[in-house]
């Protein structure tokens, strides 16, 4: 009888917290290069929960804006996915309270959603940084914001500034022109795709070789948001495999949301295809681990506290931006990203950081020739059953999830 009881105490501390969605897409024949929010096509999709969770790795350089976020909570979506031979498209719907649409003439922010895949995909193990990908391991991100209208001079849609009213150096009857100049030329879209290495390192994809459009409605206290673009272009190439990875992401204007000051998801697999490659991508990034949460707890705060902020390190971490906070890594990060992280921190460095937030103690140190090191020493010499407790445990630190 005692015996039994032991062995059951032991399985509840080993932990399988972690189960990550996959999304099947649904096979359609019909066109999909055209789809927005309010195609018919949408009525046979099938919706998948996924979980976006507040991005807390560096702290912005903006008090008003880290005042709103210092208790965000994470925020369910719901995902469906239609594909044919030629096109994939993304419907995204996740509620919000309050529509903020950016108006091209003020600094307001905007609501707004973007999904990013690695370039890429073919080890799942070792996937790009979630924050817009690292170096070396680049994605490809398609995001689109609500904004009303913005200034165009030229009406090609590559203006990456608005342009203030206030600074314009136009008065009365003169910035009625300009405004109406603005109405006029105006796109009323705001929709872009980037190869992405990095927080600070976003190229713009604009030379017309990626065929895409978004679209994005607001109603009933809820955005739907949708993207199609083509299976293969020069960027991508998304059917090598029956599966792939992709990350979302939601702007909340509302919460002065912008860059790195996000809801983020994980890599989540969609399967196109039920091919045996497809068990792959889906194997790797659903496996839940087998570690004790407690144990990795112990272990965590006699290793990595010293360094990172996480629940449980208050009065210990010297700031809770010495490296990055932990709070939610759990979150938005796969089981094989944090192997990596504890056993190789140089693998995929976390590529930017608000140097006001820690001013003496850098991230990664660079060389000469731009080659940055990380500043985070590998803990290789831990057993692999020690790392596995550790993971387990960082798989817990995430924030409640929005009702
Ligand atoms: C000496 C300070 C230091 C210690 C100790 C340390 N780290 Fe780090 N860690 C860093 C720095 C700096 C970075 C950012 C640079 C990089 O990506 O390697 C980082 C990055 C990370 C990341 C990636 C974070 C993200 O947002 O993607 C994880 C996960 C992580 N560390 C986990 C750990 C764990 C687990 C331990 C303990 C076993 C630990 N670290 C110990 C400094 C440290």
């Amino acid at each position: 009888m005692k015996k039994i009881a032991l062995t059951l105490t032991t399985i509840g501390l080993i932990s399988s917290v972690y189960a990550n969605s996959v999304i099947n897409a649904t096979k359609m024949t019909t066109d999909l290069s055209k789809i927005t929010v309010d195609s018919k096509e949408w009525k046979s999709a099938k919706f998948t929960d996924i979980v976006l969770y507040p991005q807390t790795t560096i702290k912005m350089n903006d008090k008003n804006a880290n005042t709103k976020n210092s208790d965000v909570k994470a925020k369910k979506a719901k995902v469906a996915v239609l594909v044919n031979d030629k096109d994939i498209a993304f419907l995204v719907k996740w509620a919000d309270g309050t529509k903020s649409v950016q108006a091209g003439h003020n600094s307001s922010y905007a609501d707004g959603f973007a999904i990013q895949f690695p370039e890429n995909f073919s080890n799942p193990k070792e996937l790009p940084y979630i924050g817009m990908g690292s170096e070396g391991r680049n994605v490809v991100i398609h995001l689109q914001k609500a904004v009303d209208a913005f200034y165009e001079p030229n009406g090609n849609q590559d203006v990456a500034h608005q342009v203030s009213r206030n600074n314009s150096p136009y008065f009365e009857k003169e910035l009625q022109v300009f405004d109406a100049k603005v109405k006029a030329i105006a796109s009323n879209d705001y929709q872009k795709a980037y190869v992405g290495a990095g927080f600070r390192s976003m190229t713009e994809i604009k030379d017309g070789s990626s065929k895409f459009s978004s679209d994005m409605q607001y109603g009933k206290k809820e955005w739907s948001g949708t993207l199609n673009r083509p299976l293969k272009d020069d960027y991508l190439d998304l059917t090598k495999n029956g599966s792939f990875p992709v990350a979302f992401a939601i702007w909340d204007g509302e919460n002065s949301n912008r860059d790195g000051l996000k809801l983020l998801s994980t890599w989540v697999p969609i399967v196109i295809d039920t091919k045996n490659d497809t068990l792959k991508v889906v194997d790797t990034l659903t496996t839940p681990v087998k570690g004790d949460v407690k144990k990795g707890q112990e272990l965590a705060m006699a290793n990595c506290a010293a360094c990172h902020a996480f629940k449980g390190t208050e009065g210990v971490t010297p700031s809770p931006y010495m490296a990055p906070n932990l709070s939610n890594i759990g979150g938005y990060s796969t089981a094989d990203y944090l192997r990596e992280s504890i056993l190789n921190p140089q693998a995929a460095l976390v590529p930017g950081y608000n140097r006001n937030a820690h001013k003496n103690f850098a991230w990664y140190n660079t060389d000469e020739k731009g080659n940055r090191t990380s500043t985070m020493p590998p803990f290789n010499w831990m057993q692999p059953q020690e790392v596995e407790d550790l993971v387990a445990f960082l798989q817990t630190l995430k924030a409640e999830v929005e009702k």
